[in-house]
């Protein structure tokens, strides 16, 4: 048997890359709009690093922490998510003296020890946004605002908002102590984990999948949101400060015409977050349906060893985009992906010219290619479909004679129906100028 990739793990072959390439241009093109400059992060990390600030109760690092170990006794991990390193790069580089407050975006692979299923990978990659030194709700709604602005970029109209609020540290501790009143005679009906997380972080019990649990939550926080008087349905119990952070995001997020669902019940897999959280889900997805994720974490930078700052940001998942993105592809769309030039010949002795012709293309930074084995015109032609060209360059004994190339652009297609071709003939000394202004490389 051949060897394989890793379960959970994925190559990604030439016809995907296209699409990712295009995804990641159109972050970094939104992401530089809105004002945020990208930083990189080492992939792996010192182990304590995570275990201090994503919290130790939870899934993340109880049990999906890929650790590795050097010779000597230093233990590191696989990072599995980017705010915790991301906070590390500002403060270790004194980004909070230099520049206060700061907007930051990575995007990269990420390690999670997670059971692989569809849209959950053990190696995955994300892009994200930390804008840290603030408290303002307004950087909240910006940082929602960019990250759904990025997803109709990747052409998902089909997802929906979902935020919350978990308060600050003092309303989640005194949350918690009523979770877990109201929790406490149907404890024994809990699943395993959820027995182990009503002592130690008794919010998770509000993500859990099983399906008994999520109705025993649920009645809980009716129950707890029944007896203050208050909707939405969260179970925190907010503070003034919390209360009016949280309807100055709201109010803002409907002044920009921005949807969300703020009436369900949903608990972060991090520790670190405080005040506004949110999701955005797309049904397409089946059960891992989080296409990205964040929220505020107003006290991380402080438990990291900096001063008491503000942040917030998001995280999305890449794979998840794409596979949304696929999921909602419709009739209507045109086909994005044809792209540079074939160069065909009619003619094996007239390889020397084309060649030439692909020499100074490529020198130009132009995508063209061609085939060097004297095939058949129709076989080039074929060869140049199934390469996705955008263009076929086509000499022979008459275009030479005349020195002259035919250009021919190759159909789009709308669904199934092609929008049409169009062929015309150039003189040999303009097409170098001219096939190579519309060829460039996606990254380009
Ligand atoms: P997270 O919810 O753990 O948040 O992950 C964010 C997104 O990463 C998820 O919504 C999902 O799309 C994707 N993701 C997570 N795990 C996997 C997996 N195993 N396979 C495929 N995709 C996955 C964070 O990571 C936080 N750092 C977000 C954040 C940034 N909060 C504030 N700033």
């Amino acid at each position: 048997m051949v060897p394989q990739a890793l379960r959970g793990t994925t190559d990604l072959l030439s016809d995907e890359i296209t699409r990712w390439l295009a995804l990641e241009q159109a972050v970094r093109r939104l992401c530089v709009v809105y004002g945020y400059q990208e930083l990189r992060t080492p992939l792996i990390e010192d182990a304590s690093l995570f275990l201090r600030s994503i919290g130790q109760t939870t899934d993340i690092v109880q049990k999906e922490m890929f650790r590795v170990h050097d010779r000597g006794d230093q233990e590191m991990v696989l990072r599995p998510e980017g705010t915790v390193p991301m906070v590390r790069a500002y403060l270790e580089h004194n980004l909070h003296k230099t520049d206060g407050f700061v907007k930051l975006f990575y995007m990269g692979p990420m390690f999670r020890a997670e059971r692989p299923q569809a849209g959950r990978f053990r190696q995955f990659h994300q892009y994200g946004v930390e804008a840290i030194g603030s408290a303002s709700p307004w950087v909240d709604v910006e940082v929602i605002t960019l990250c759904l602005h990025i997803l109709r970029e990747c052409g998902l109209s089909q997802s929906t908002l979902w935020l919350s609020t978990m308060g600050c540290r003092e309303d989640q501790q005194r949350s918690a102590e009523r979770l877990r009143v109201q929790l406490q005679p149907d404890r024994m009906h809990l699943c395993k984990d959820c027995q182990s997380r009503f002592e130690k972080n008794v919010f998770r019990v509000l993500d859990c999948k099983q399906k008994t649990c999520q109705k025993i939550a649920q009645e809980a926080v009716r129950q707890i949101n029944q007896d203050a008087g208050k909707a939405p349905p969260t179970p925190f119990s907010l503070c003034d400060e919390c209360a009016k952070h949280f309807d100055e995001v709201r109010s803002a997020l409907r002044d920009s015409g921005i949807a969300f669902d703020d009436t369900q019940v949903f608990a972060r897999g991090l520790d670190y977050y405080t005040r506004t959280v949110f999701e955005v889900r797309h049904a397409g997805l089946g059960s891992q349906d989080a296409v990205a994720a964040g929220g505020r974490y107003d006290r991380l930078v402080e438990e990291m060893g900096g001063p008491p700052m503000g942040a917030v940001g998001f995280a999305t998942g890449i794979e998840r985009v794409l596979l949304a993105a696929a999921c909602e592809q419709t009739q209507g769309e045109v086909n994005p992906t044809r792209r540079g030039v074939y160069v065909a010949v009619t003619e094996a002795g007239f390889i020397r010219e084309g060649f030439r012709l692909i020499q100074q293309l490529h020198n130009r930074g132009a995508q063209a290619i061609m085939s060097y084995d004297g095939k058949s015109l129709r076989a080039q032609l074929r060869e140049a479909d199934q390469a996705g060209c955008q263009f076929v360059a086509i000499l022979g004994e008459r275009e030479l004679k005349g020195r002259t190339i035919s250009l021919r652009e190759l159909a789009a297609r709308c669904g199934s129906r092609e929008l049409g071709k169009s062929e015309r003939t150039v003189p040999l000394e303009a097409f170098v100028d001219e096939v190579s202004q519309h060829v460039k490389p996606p990254c380009h």
